[in-house]
Protein backbone atom coordinates (compact mmCIF):
# COMPACT_ATOMS: atom_id res chain seq x y z
CA UNK A 1 0.00 0.00 0.00
CA UNK A 2 1.10 3.39 -1.04
CA UNK A 3 0.99 6.10 1.99
CA UNK A 4 -1.74 8.09 1.34
CA UNK A 5 -0.05 11.49 1.15
CA UNK A 6 -1.75 15.56 1.35
CA UNK A 7 -1.25 18.06 -1.17
CA UNK A 8 1.71 18.84 0.63
CA UNK A 9 3.45 15.46 0.61
CA UNK A 10 2.18 15.17 4.28
CA UNK A 11 1.32 11.46 5.73
CA UNK A 12 -2.09 10.69 7.70
CA UNK A 13 -0.64 8.79 11.40
CA UNK A 14 -2.88 10.84 13.94
CA UNK A 15 -6.76 10.58 14.06
CA UNK A 16 -7.96 12.67 17.11
CA UNK A 17 -11.84 11.48 17.77
CA UNK A 18 -14.07 13.84 20.28
CA UNK A 19 -16.66 11.42 21.89
CA UNK A 20 -18.62 14.52 24.06
CA UNK A 21 -18.79 18.09 23.37
CA UNK A 22 -19.63 18.18 27.11
CA UNK A 23 -17.29 18.77 29.72
CA UNK A 24 -17.44 18.97 33.55
CA UNK A 25 -15.24 22.42 33.54
CA UNK A 26 -16.10 25.39 32.15
CA UNK A 27 -11.73 26.86 31.72
CA UNK A 28 -12.41 30.55 30.65
CA UNK A 29 -10.16 30.44 27.48
CA UNK A 30 -12.17 27.07 26.45
CA UNK A 31 -15.56 27.23 27.48
CA UNK A 32 -16.60 30.50 28.76
CA UNK A 33 -19.73 30.64 31.10
CA UNK A 34 -21.08 33.48 29.41
CA UNK A 35 -21.17 31.00 25.93
CA UNK A 36 -21.71 27.54 27.58
CA UNK A 37 -24.40 28.49 30.22
CA UNK A 38 -27.46 26.68 30.96
CA UNK A 39 -29.13 27.45 27.74
CA UNK A 40 -26.07 26.41 25.46
CA UNK A 41 -27.21 23.59 23.28
CA UNK A 42 -25.23 20.57 23.51
CA UNK A 43 -25.08 17.88 20.88
CA UNK A 44 -28.28 15.15 21.03
CA UNK A 45 -27.41 11.95 22.10
CA UNK A 46 -28.86 10.57 18.57
CA UNK A 47 -26.54 13.11 17.25
CA UNK A 48 -23.42 11.09 18.37
CA UNK A 49 -21.67 8.47 16.60
CA UNK A 50 -22.17 5.49 18.68
CA UNK A 51 -19.14 3.47 19.80
CA UNK A 52 -19.52 1.04 17.20
CA UNK A 53 -20.04 3.88 14.61
CA UNK A 54 -16.57 5.37 15.98
CA UNK A 55 -14.65 1.78 15.93
CA UNK A 56 -15.77 1.47 12.34
CA UNK A 57 -14.63 4.48 10.54
CA UNK A 58 -11.49 3.87 13.38
CA UNK A 59 -10.59 0.81 11.52
CA UNK A 60 -11.22 2.25 7.98
CA UNK A 61 -8.59 5.21 9.22
CA UNK A 62 -6.15 2.65 10.51
CA UNK A 63 -6.18 0.46 6.95
CA UNK A 64 -5.53 3.88 5.42
CA UNK A 65 -2.06 4.45 7.78
CA UNK A 66 -3.57 6.06 11.12
CA UNK A 67 -1.31 4.28 13.48
CA UNK A 68 -2.13 7.35 16.71
CA UNK A 69 -5.69 7.45 17.47
CA UNK A 70 -6.60 9.98 20.50
CA UNK A 71 -9.76 10.34 22.13
CA UNK A 72 -10.69 14.11 23.27
CA UNK A 73 -13.92 15.70 24.07
CA UNK A 74 -14.84 17.94 25.29
CA UNK A 75 -14.14 16.16 28.35
CA UNK A 76 -14.26 11.91 27.11
CA UNK A 77 -14.66 11.17 30.49
CA UNK A 78 -18.04 12.40 30.69
CA UNK A 79 -19.06 10.00 28.17
CA UNK A 80 -20.63 6.82 29.89
CA UNK A 81 -19.16 3.74 29.35
CA UNK A 82 -15.69 5.48 27.84
CA UNK A 83 -14.10 2.35 28.35
CA UNK A 84 -15.58 0.09 26.47
CA UNK A 85 -15.42 1.97 23.46
CA UNK A 86 -11.41 1.76 24.19
CA UNK A 87 -11.78 -1.91 24.44
CA UNK A 88 -13.15 -2.15 21.37
CA UNK A 89 -10.63 0.23 19.67
CA UNK A 90 -7.94 -1.44 21.19
CA UNK A 91 -9.12 -4.60 19.31
CA UNK A 92 -7.65 -3.03 16.24
CA UNK A 93 -4.19 -4.07 15.55
CA UNK A 94 -1.58 -1.87 16.06
CA UNK A 95 -3.10 1.15 17.38
CA UNK A 96 -1.59 3.29 19.90
CA UNK A 97 -4.47 4.57 22.10
CA UNK A 98 -4.06 7.89 23.96
CA UNK A 99 -6.88 10.34 26.12
CA UNK A 100 -6.47 14.00 26.88
CA UNK A 101 -8.39 14.54 29.78
CA UNK A 102 -8.72 17.33 32.34
CA UNK A 103 -8.09 14.18 35.08
CA UNK A 104 -11.14 15.15 37.70
CA UNK A 105 -12.73 11.12 36.95
CA UNK A 106 -9.21 9.51 36.59
CA UNK A 107 -9.47 8.28 40.38
CA UNK A 108 -12.24 6.65 39.39
CA UNK A 109 -11.59 5.40 36.21
CA UNK A 110 -7.77 5.18 35.54
CA UNK A 111 -7.74 1.20 36.40
CA UNK A 112 -10.92 0.34 34.11
CA UNK A 113 -9.20 2.58 31.53
CA UNK A 114 -5.64 0.67 31.64
CA UNK A 115 -7.38 -2.43 31.91
CA UNK A 116 -9.56 -1.83 28.11
CA UNK A 117 -6.19 -0.96 26.62
CA UNK A 118 -5.47 2.24 26.72
CA UNK A 119 -1.86 3.24 25.97
CA UNK A 120 -1.24 6.35 27.74
CA UNK A 121 -3.20 9.41 28.86
CA UNK A 122 -2.45 13.66 29.24
CA UNK A 123 -4.07 15.13 31.92
CA UNK A 124 -4.90 18.74 31.63
CA UNK A 125 -3.28 20.77 34.20
CA UNK A 126 -2.82 24.47 34.30
CA UNK A 127 -1.63 25.54 37.52
CA UNK A 128 -0.67 24.04 40.50
CA UNK A 129 -1.89 26.39 42.80
CA UNK A 130 -5.12 25.85 43.61
CA UNK A 131 -6.67 29.36 44.42
CA UNK A 132 -5.78 30.00 40.91
CA UNK A 133 -6.62 26.53 39.24
CA UNK A 134 -10.00 27.00 40.58
CA UNK A 135 -10.60 30.15 38.89
CA UNK A 136 -9.18 28.65 35.25
CA UNK A 137 -11.55 25.82 34.77
CA UNK A 138 -14.39 28.18 36.78
CA UNK A 139 -16.53 25.39 38.63
CA UNK A 140 -14.17 25.74 42.02
CA UNK A 141 -12.38 22.01 41.04
CA UNK A 142 -9.61 21.47 43.69
CA UNK A 143 -6.01 21.10 41.89
CA UNK A 144 -5.17 18.19 44.44
CA UNK A 145 -8.37 15.80 43.05
CA UNK A 146 -6.54 16.59 39.42
CA UNK A 147 -3.25 15.13 41.53
CA UNK A 148 -5.06 12.25 42.94
CA UNK A 149 -6.71 11.11 39.02
CA UNK A 150 -2.55 11.81 38.23
CA UNK A 151 -1.65 9.52 40.57
CA UNK A 152 -4.52 7.38 39.67
CA UNK A 153 -3.25 6.97 35.85
CA UNK A 154 0.40 6.20 36.88
CA UNK A 155 -0.53 3.27 39.93
CA UNK A 156 -2.67 2.13 36.75
CA UNK A 157 0.46 2.09 34.60
CA UNK A 158 -0.13 4.47 31.91
CA UNK A 159 2.49 6.79 31.22
CA UNK A 160 1.12 10.62 31.64
CA UNK A 161 2.11 14.10 29.89
CA UNK A 162 0.49 16.94 31.76
CA UNK A 163 -0.74 19.91 29.45
CA UNK A 164 -0.49 23.65 30.96
CA UNK A 165 -2.31 25.99 28.39
CA UNK A 166 -0.37 29.46 29.81
CA UNK A 167 -2.08 32.56 29.18
CA UNK A 168 -0.39 35.88 29.91
CA UNK A 169 -1.87 37.38 33.30
CA UNK A 170 -3.92 34.08 34.57
CA UNK A 171 -1.66 31.30 34.93
CA UNK A 172 2.23 32.75 33.75
CA UNK A 173 3.51 33.27 37.10
CA UNK A 174 3.18 29.84 38.08
CA UNK A 175 4.93 28.15 35.07
CA UNK A 176 8.50 27.46 37.52
CA UNK A 177 6.14 26.41 39.96
CA UNK A 178 4.27 23.49 37.47
CA UNK A 179 7.91 22.24 36.02
CA UNK A 180 8.90 22.02 40.00
CA UNK A 181 5.95 20.45 40.94
CA UNK A 182 6.59 17.64 38.16
CA UNK A 183 10.40 17.25 37.96
CA UNK A 184 11.68 14.13 39.09
CA UNK A 185 8.38 12.18 38.39
CA UNK A 186 8.51 11.38 35.21
CA UNK A 187 5.82 13.29 34.02
CA UNK A 188 6.43 15.04 30.86
CA UNK A 189 4.81 18.89 31.38
CA UNK A 190 4.11 20.39 28.11
CA UNK A 191 3.26 24.07 27.84
CA UNK A 192 1.47 25.03 25.27
CA UNK A 193 0.69 28.35 23.64
CA UNK A 194 -2.65 30.14 24.22
CA UNK A 195 -4.42 29.68 20.76
CA UNK A 196 -6.85 31.24 18.82
CA UNK A 197 -8.97 27.96 18.62
CA UNK A 198 -13.05 28.54 18.19
CA UNK A 199 -13.73 32.20 18.46
CA UNK A 200 -15.50 32.54 21.75
CA UNK A 201 -12.47 32.83 24.00
CA UNK A 202 -11.60 36.36 22.74
CA UNK A 203 -8.28 35.51 22.16
CA UNK A 204 -5.44 38.26 21.87
CA UNK A 205 -2.29 38.00 20.78
CA UNK A 206 -1.47 40.17 23.74
CA UNK A 207 -2.07 36.97 26.18
CA UNK A 208 -0.11 34.56 24.31
CA UNK A 209 3.16 33.68 26.16
CA UNK A 210 5.62 32.73 23.87
CA UNK A 211 7.75 29.55 24.00
CA UNK A 212 11.06 31.40 24.49
CA UNK A 213 10.04 33.14 27.17
CA UNK A 214 8.65 30.09 29.48
CA UNK A 215 12.18 27.47 28.56
CA UNK A 216 14.27 30.96 29.65
CA UNK A 217 12.41 31.21 32.92
CA UNK A 218 12.10 27.68 33.88
CA UNK A 219 16.18 27.08 31.72
CA UNK A 220 17.09 30.27 34.67
CA UNK A 221 16.23 28.03 37.82
CA UNK A 222 17.13 24.61 36.11
CA UNK A 223 19.59 24.71 33.10
CA UNK A 224 18.20 22.91 30.00
CA UNK A 225 19.30 21.43 26.93
CA UNK A 226 17.00 20.37 23.66
CA UNK A 227 16.26 17.47 22.91
CA UNK A 228 15.52 16.00 19.00
CA UNK A 229 11.80 15.85 18.47
CA UNK A 230 10.21 13.71 15.69
CA UNK A 231 9.28 15.42 12.49
CA UNK A 232 5.33 15.26 13.47
CA UNK A 233 5.33 16.22 16.79
CA UNK A 234 3.51 19.03 18.27
CA UNK A 235 6.35 19.83 21.14
CA UNK A 236 9.46 21.10 21.48
CA UNK A 237 11.02 18.88 24.04
CA UNK A 238 13.89 20.00 26.54
CA UNK A 239 15.68 18.34 29.22
CA UNK A 240 17.15 19.07 32.39
CA UNK A 241 20.64 18.88 32.53
CA UNK A 242 21.00 17.59 36.21
CA UNK A 243 18.47 14.19 34.99
CA UNK A 244 15.00 15.15 36.85
CA UNK A 245 13.47 14.52 33.04
CA UNK A 246 11.88 16.45 30.62
CA UNK A 247 9.62 19.11 29.59
CA UNK A 248 7.36 20.52 26.29
CA UNK A 249 6.26 23.65 24.85
CA UNK A 250 3.86 23.88 22.33
CA UNK A 251 4.64 26.70 20.19
CA UNK A 252 1.51 26.74 17.80
CA UNK A 253 1.73 30.54 17.78
CA UNK A 254 5.46 31.20 17.67
CA UNK A 255 7.04 28.37 15.76
CA UNK A 256 4.00 26.82 14.22
CA UNK A 257 4.24 22.79 13.03
CA UNK A 258 2.57 22.50 9.84
CA UNK A 259 5.06 21.32 8.14
CA UNK A 260 5.08 17.91 9.61
CA UNK A 261 1.01 18.33 10.52
CA UNK A 262 -0.32 14.23 9.71
CA UNK A 263 -3.35 15.06 12.42
CA UNK A 264 -6.71 14.47 11.49
CA UNK A 265 -10.03 15.65 13.59
CA UNK A 266 -13.38 13.82 14.34
CA UNK A 267 -15.81 15.23 15.80
CA UNK A 268 -18.77 13.66 18.22
CA UNK A 269 -21.22 13.73 15.35
CA UNK A 270 -18.66 12.39 13.05
CA UNK A 271 -17.70 15.44 10.91
CA UNK A 272 -14.02 15.14 9.52
CA UNK A 273 -12.08 18.33 9.99
CA UNK A 274 -8.39 18.49 8.75
CA UNK A 275 -7.39 21.16 10.68
CA UNK A 276 -8.12 22.22 14.02
CA UNK A 277 -8.41 26.17 12.94
CA UNK A 278 -11.22 24.53 9.96
CA UNK A 279 -13.86 26.59 9.45
CA UNK A 280 -15.59 23.73 7.70
CA UNK A 281 -15.56 20.17 8.00
CA UNK A 282 -16.92 16.81 5.80
CA UNK A 283 -19.78 14.63 7.40
CA UNK A 284 -19.04 10.85 7.37
CA UNK A 285 -21.96 10.13 9.80
CA UNK A 286 -24.93 10.64 6.51
CA UNK A 287 -22.90 8.54 4.51
CA UNK A 288 -22.03 5.99 7.34
CA UNK A 289 -26.12 5.88 8.32
CA UNK A 290 -27.11 5.50 4.91
CA UNK A 291 -25.21 2.19 4.57
CA UNK A 292 -22.05 3.01 2.70
CA UNK A 293 -20.27 0.14 2.71
CA UNK A 294 -16.25 0.39 3.58
CA UNK A 295 -14.43 0.49 0.21
CA UNK A 296 -16.71 3.46 -0.15
CA UNK A 297 -15.79 5.60 2.82
CA UNK A 298 -12.35 4.47 2.58
CA UNK A 299 -12.05 6.43 -0.74
CA UNK A 300 -14.24 9.49 0.99
CA UNK A 301 -11.41 9.55 3.48
CA UNK A 302 -8.63 9.33 0.54
CA UNK A 303 -9.95 12.19 -1.36
CA UNK A 304 -10.43 14.17 1.73
CA UNK A 305 -6.61 14.13 2.53
CA UNK A 306 -5.35 14.04 -0.79
CA UNK A 307 -6.56 17.30 -1.08
CA UNK A 308 -5.93 18.95 2.25
CA UNK A 309 -3.85 22.25 1.98
CA UNK A 310 -4.25 23.38 5.48
CA UNK A 311 -1.71 25.06 7.29
CA UNK A 312 -3.32 27.40 9.31
CA UNK A 313 -0.64 28.42 12.14
CA UNK A 314 1.85 29.62 9.45
CA UNK A 315 -0.31 31.78 8.02
CA UNK A 316 -2.28 33.16 11.39
CA UNK A 317 -3.40 37.01 11.15
CA UNK A 318 -5.24 39.19 13.39
CA UNK A 319 -7.75 38.88 10.87
CA UNK A 320 -7.78 35.05 10.88
CA UNK A 321 -8.31 34.95 14.39
CA UNK A 322 -11.94 36.15 14.28
CA UNK A 323 -13.02 33.74 11.09
CA UNK A 324 -15.70 31.48 12.56
CA UNK A 325 -13.32 28.35 13.32
CA UNK A 326 -14.91 25.28 15.28
CA UNK A 327 -14.73 25.51 19.17
CA UNK A 328 -12.34 23.66 20.96
CA UNK A 329 -14.59 21.65 23.11
CA UNK A 330 -16.06 20.63 20.10
CA UNK A 331 -13.10 19.37 18.28
CA UNK A 332 -11.06 18.51 20.78
CA UNK A 333 -7.98 20.07 20.52
P1 LIG B 1 1.21 13.73 21.97
O1 LIG B 1 0.87 12.60 21.06
O2 LIG B 1 1.35 13.27 23.37
O3 LIG B 1 2.36 14.57 21.52
O4 LIG B 1 -0.10 14.64 22.02
P2 LIG B 1 -0.50 16.01 21.33
O5 LIG B 1 0.38 17.10 21.81
O6 LIG B 1 -0.59 15.80 19.86
O7 LIG B 1 -2.02 16.18 21.87
P3 LIG B 1 -2.66 16.93 23.13
O8 LIG B 1 -4.11 16.54 23.12
O9 LIG B 1 -1.90 16.67 24.35
O10 LIG B 1 -2.57 18.45 22.71
C1 LIG B 1 -1.62 19.35 23.23
C2 LIG B 1 -1.86 20.73 22.65
O11 LIG B 1 -1.45 20.77 21.31
C3 LIG B 1 -3.32 21.17 22.68
O12 LIG B 1 -3.40 22.54 22.99
C4 LIG B 1 -3.77 20.91 21.28
O13 LIG B 1 -4.82 21.74 20.91
C5 LIG B 1 -2.49 21.26 20.52
N1 LIG B 1 -2.46 20.57 19.25
C6 LIG B 1 -2.52 19.23 19.03
N2 LIG B 1 -2.44 18.96 17.72
C7 LIG B 1 -2.34 20.16 17.11
C8 LIG B 1 -2.24 20.56 15.77
O14 LIG B 1 -2.27 19.75 14.86
N3 LIG B 1 -2.16 21.89 15.52
C9 LIG B 1 -2.16 22.81 16.48
N4 LIG B 1 -2.07 24.09 16.13
N5 LIG B 1 -2.25 22.49 17.78
C10 LIG B 1 -2.34 21.18 18.07
N1 LIG C 1 -5.11 27.21 23.42
C1 LIG C 1 -4.25 26.19 23.65
N2 LIG C 1 -4.62 25.03 24.21
C2 LIG C 1 -5.90 24.90 24.56
N3 LIG C 1 -6.56 23.88 25.15
C3 LIG C 1 -7.86 24.23 25.28
N4 LIG C 1 -8.06 25.47 24.80
C4 LIG C 1 -6.85 25.92 24.35
C5 LIG C 1 -6.40 27.13 23.75
N5 LIG C 1 -7.22 28.14 23.49
C6 LIG C 1 -5.90 22.63 25.56
C7 LIG C 1 -6.54 21.95 26.73
C8 LIG C 1 -6.08 20.52 26.57
C9 LIG C 1 -5.77 20.38 25.10
C10 LIG C 1 -6.55 19.35 24.37
O1 LIG C 1 -6.01 21.67 24.54
O2 LIG C 1 -6.11 22.47 27.95
O3 LIG C 1 -4.91 20.25 27.30
FE1 LIG D 1 -13.16 21.19 29.46
FE2 LIG D 1 -10.69 20.79 28.56
FE3 LIG D 1 -12.13 22.85 27.64
FE4 LIG D 1 -11.25 22.89 30.14
S1 LIG D 1 -9.97 22.88 28.29
S2 LIG D 1 -13.33 23.42 29.46
S3 LIG D 1 -11.35 20.75 30.72
S4 LIG D 1 -12.60 20.69 27.36
FE1 LIG E 1 -2.09 21.03 11.57
FE2 LIG E 1 -3.81 23.01 11.25
FE3 LIG E 1 -2.38 22.75 13.51
FE4 LIG E 1 -1.17 23.51 11.26
S1 LIG E 1 -2.71 24.64 12.38
S2 LIG E 1 -0.43 22.00 12.74
S3 LIG E 1 -2.33 22.29 9.77
S4 LIG E 1 -3.96 21.35 12.73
Amino acid sequence: MTTLQDRLGRPLETLRVSITDRCNFRCVYCMPKEVFGRDHAFLDRRELLSFEEIARLVSIFSGLGVRTVRLTGGEPLVRRDVERLVEMLAAIPGLELALTTNGALLPQKAQALADAGLSRVTVSLDSVDDTAFRALNDVDFPVDRVREGIDAAAAAGLPVKVNAVVKRGANDDGVVALAERFRGTGHVVRFIEYMDVGHTNGWRLDDVVPADEIVRRIGERWPLEPVAAGSDSTSLRFRYRDGAGEIGVIASVTKPFCGGCSRARLSAEGTLYTCLFAVRGHDLRAPLRAGADDDELAGTLRGIWTARTDRYSELRTAETAALPKVEMSYIGG
